[in-house]
């Protein structure tokens, strides 16, 4: 039996489509915390198990006679003591294989937010001390993301932001989604570390040339001083985490943090990923 985790977020949703896309209703569960937000999954047949990272007694009984668990990440403050509980559970509970998605990044010890982002990599040390199998599926960033950090009138005004000219191998979320549940149905990917990134990097010079040809003309990409951002962010009201995720995100970013092209994705995929042109269409729809 396989258990999704995270299945009520935006990845979980996808990898739980794709799963049913593959007939295998019945292989897996869903584990979740809030009952309403897993109720589509009920009335679907699907096995519905409770628990929540934030406490950690209570997760046995969700693991019970699970073979294997894909363990989405949180987004958390406390994402690496939630991370620990859940770790912990599944050994005690005899889980035998774990999927952990992680987080494609060059250097954590001098990424701009280090201090939430290196908890993905203590979760992956710590299910590898556990004995349980593991594959990891260390993820991109989103090319949701593009939107969510560009803003929406991006397609419109093009993009001002201090990323320099860093380069993202993106990739849509759902195609992340599609080579998990892949990965979950076959064999043979217990001990390896996948870079889930799509094959080509993108900086936000090529994103907004992009955008021009969708819109039929010439938009701007301008960047910015961080400063800039910051106030901006600051006079929108956003909360400082937000801000500092944000800020510390774009300068990662501009570093080439982020700049890991990988065929894994497409090999999980069996297809080719979604090109810059489509993923834009896609996120800007
Ligand atoms: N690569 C990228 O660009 C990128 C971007 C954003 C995030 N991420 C990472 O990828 C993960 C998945 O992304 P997403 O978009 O699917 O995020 P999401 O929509 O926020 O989903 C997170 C999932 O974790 C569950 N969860 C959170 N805290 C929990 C707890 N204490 N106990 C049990 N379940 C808990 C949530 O449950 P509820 O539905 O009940 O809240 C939800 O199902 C994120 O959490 C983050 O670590 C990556």
């Amino acid at each position: 039996m396989i258990l999704i985790g995270g299945s009520t977020g935006q990845l979980g949703k996808e990898v739980i489509a794709q799963l049913l896309r593959r007939n295998a209703k019945g292989l897996f569960a869903v584990l979740a915390r809030d009952p309403e937000k897993a109720k589509p999954y009920a009335d679907q047949g699907i096995e519905v198990r409770y628990g929540d990272y934030d406490r950690p007694s209570e997760l046995g009984p969700a693991f019970a006679g699970i073979d294997r668990f894909l363990f989405i990440s949180t987004m958390s403050q406390n994402r690496g003591e939630q991370q620990r509980h859940v770790v912990d559970a599944a050994r005690a509970s005899g889980v035998r294989h774990v999927a952990y998605t992680g987080l494609a990044i060059r250097d954590i010890a001098t990424s701009g937010v280090r201090e939430l982002m290196e908890s993905h990599f203590e979760t992956e040390d710590r299910i590898r001390a556990s004995g349980m199998r593991w594959t990891f599926l260390r993820n991109t960033m989103y090319a949701e993301a593009i939107a969510q950090i560009a803003g929406p009138k991006a397609p419109a005004e093009g993009v001002f932001l201090p990323g320099g000219t860093g380069r993202v191998p993106y990739a849509l979320r759902r195609e992340m989604g599609e080579a998990a549940a892949n990965m979950l149905l076959q064999e043979g990917h217990e001990g390896k570390t996948y870079t889930l990134t799509g094959p080509s990097s993108w900086s936000y010079a090529d994103i907004v040339a992009a955008l021009s040809r969708r819109a039929g003309r010439p938009l701007v990409y301008q960047d910015i001083p961080e400063a800039a951002l910051a106030d901006g962010l600051r006079a929108a009201g956003l909360p400082e985490f937000v801000i500092w995720l944000t800020l510390g995100t774009i300068r990662d970013i501009r570093d080439g943090q982020y700049d890991l092209p990988s065929r894994d994705l497409a090999t999980l995929l069996g297809k080719e990923p979604q090109s810059l042109d489509e993923m834009l269409g896609a996120v800007f729809a």
